[in-house]
């Protein structure tokens, strides 16, 4: 070899090598070694993010990397979920909180048991019947979407300390500090933050409070890659990571919304506070097709009517049929009307009604609600008069979904019910209130914000907890980590859990195909078929010619879920909207 050829070889050798290591390098940095790489699913045509150890997928990427970074220092899926929900409540205002509310589902790998934390608002002492209605007894929704009083007493600083307690290995102090950091030293504005808060302009201009903090000194906005700072937040993030929840509930915190709801005609006061309370509750529990679902109970109706619905369906070989054909989504919508009718009638805070559970999620009711249906029949949702368009749901609520290397499992929904909630910022605290007292079924018959109907069971009363559809959702197969699952949308997120699950189970599709693959919805009232982009024009024929309704809107919900198999732990975050990470190691 003369030398020229040898400097070449040495050249080219030292090249493969450091390409061979920076592919190593970026590959681990992704949570992935290059050596784990499994062979393409060559029939898959999208691919999940994958990793051998844990994972979290979530709406926004500080939050997924600060849980993902807990993992990876040996905190367990609790501590992991726990950074994540406080992270998102700086990075993700629209629907990470403080002030809000929410459900945690954990599976615990030591014991196997799963548990359901409830963590959502109640109504203060204070509300009445009439709280939300004019003189001439109608809904008066300014009141209950867009005022001090649309807010429930915050129920997500409990139940974000009480899971940490209970179920995590690392102090509160620590799962808060990077929301601290991130809302002390800002962070730069992502495209899809600044544009939210520019939908959201339009209400917050009402709120001087709100617009000191989200927008510029003259009410410019942050444009994408500008830092947002968040002073009173991190004051406030301080406090609590000093002095536990009390800070929030009884201490200068809880000092401060009183006083601000007393100057506001708001109803929320110390007391409310004081008495606000996590409930620790028994999952909903089902199955399917040889998987064993467990989902939030009332007061979700979500765990119940997933149950309910996947309960109808086992009745129909929806495998054979295929995939978003007529006939399967004909079934779907049949199965979808049943159970939020059911919905309306039955469901509600189960500290005040007892709710049926064991009878809306036995096989035997199943049965006879599948008796009813057969492909190509349509009844008619025509018994109640028709509730309003559903609102276009906005990008609200949100979901995270996370897992350990030893099989902890966290499926976590919360929320400020709208975008940025009620849009009120108390002052000093840089806490936005949530307007969740919406959820609340004001008058029997008249709908809500997403079109839902309902009657006594979910009228509003002092310390009652209002109806959700938050439906965090974990799927073991004989007691081992299967999926867990979850989505925003409002009325939608019910359906959306359900498509995951049936996406993955009948039609054997990887989680992100399950999760990327077009949804139909249907909510009984109003009697519509709502279906995405990407299902066929013959099958809305069909569809049409058997008697549906169908409109075809927005996208629906978004999903953030993990799927083990093997030994492999794969993530999908929905592209249906932005931003969303997930991530193993
Ligand atoms: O609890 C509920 O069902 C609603 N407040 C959730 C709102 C929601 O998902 C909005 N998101 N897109």
């Amino acid at each position: 070899m003369n030398n020229f050829r040898r400097d070449s070889f040495i050249l080219y050798a030292a090249l493969v090598v450091a390409v061979l290591l920076s592919a190593f390098v970026s590959a681990e940095t992704a949570g992935v070694h290059a050596a784990d790489l499994p062979e393409p699913d060559r029939k898959a045509i999208f691919h999940p993010v994958y990793a051998r150890n844990g994972m979290v997928v979530s709406e926004e990427r500080y939050a997924t990397e600060a849980g993902l970074q807990v993992l990876r220092e040996g905190g367990n899926a609790v501590d992991a979920a726990v950074t994540v929900g406080f992270v998102l409540a700086v990075t993700f205002p629209r629907a990470g909180n403080l002030g809000g509310g929410g459900f945690m589902l954990v599976r615990l790998a030591e014991t196997g048991e799963v548990v359901a934390i409830d963590y959502r608002e109640k109504a203060p002492l204070a509300v009445t019947a009439d709280t939300f209605l004019d003189s001439n007894g109608n809904v008066d929704t300014e009141k209950s979407r867009h005022s001090v009083l649309s807010a429930g007493v915050p129920g997500t600083v409990a139940g974000l300390a009480f899971a940490l307690e209970k179920y995590g290995t690392i102090p509160l102090e620590k799962a808060i500090r990077p929301a601290l950091l991130l809302a002390k030293k800002g962070f730069p504005v992502s495209e899809n933050l600044a544009r939210s808060l520019e939908d959201a302009r339009g209400r917050m201009e009402n709120e001087p409070e709100s617009m000191r903090i989200f927008f510029k000194e003259g009410g410019e906005a942050y444009a994408p890659g500008e830092t947002l700072v968040q002073k009173d937040l991190a004051e406030t993030l301080k406090l609590i990571s000093r002095h536990g929840p009390e800070a929030f509930y009884e201490g200068e915190i809880a000092a401060k919304i009183s006083r601000f709801m007393s100057e506001r005609g708001g109803l929320i006061t110390e007391r409310d506070l004081k008495e606000y309370r996590t409930a620790l509750r028994e999952p909903v529990r089902g199955t399917y097709r040889g998987y064993e679902i467990y989902s939030m109970p009332p007061p979700s109706s979500g765990g119940v009517h997933l149950v309910e619905m996947l309960n109808i369906l086992e009745g129909f070989p929806l495998g054979e049929y295929g995939h978003n054909t007529a006939r399967t989504i004909n079934l779907m919508a049949e199965a979808m009307k049943f159970a939020y009718a059911d919905r309306s009638e039955h469901l509600g805070d189960p500290d005040f009604k007892e709710v049926p559970v064991k009878e809306l999620t036995s096989k035997e009711y199943a049965a006879k609600l599948g008796e009813r249906m057969s492909p190509g029949r349509v009844t008619p949702s025509v018994r109640i008069k028709p509730g309003e368009m559903p609102r276009e749901e906005g990008p609200d609520t949100t979901h995270f979904s996370v897992i350990d290397s030893k099989g902890n499992m966290v499926s976590n929904t919360y929320t400020l019910n709208f975008d940025y909630g009620s849009k009120i910022t108390v002052p000093g605290t840089g806490i936005l209130l949530n307007n969740e007292m919406d959820d609340f079924s004001m008058k029997p018959g008249e709908p809500n914000a997403y079109g839902l109907v309902g009657g006594s069971a979910n009228a509003p009363e002092p310390r009652k907890r209002m109806l959700s559809s938050m439906t965090p959702t974990i799927v073991l197969k004989d007691g081992e980590p299967f999926l867990v699952t979850g989505s925003p949308g409002g009325s939608l997120i019910i359906t959306t859990v359900l498509q995951i699950i049936t996406n993955a189970l009948d039609f054997g599709m990887n989680i992100s195909e399950a999760t990327n693959a077009p949804r139909v919805h249907h909510q009984w009232l109003p009697d519509k078929l709502r279906i995405e982009k990407g299902i066929s024009r013959d099958t809305i024929r069909i569809l049409t010619e058997r008697g549906y309704t169908i409109e075809t809107g927005n996208t629906m919900g978004s999903a953030q879920s993990i799927m083990k198999k093997g030994e492999f732990i794969y993530g999908a975050s929905d592209p249906r909207r932005p931003g969303g990470l997930a991530e193993g190691y």
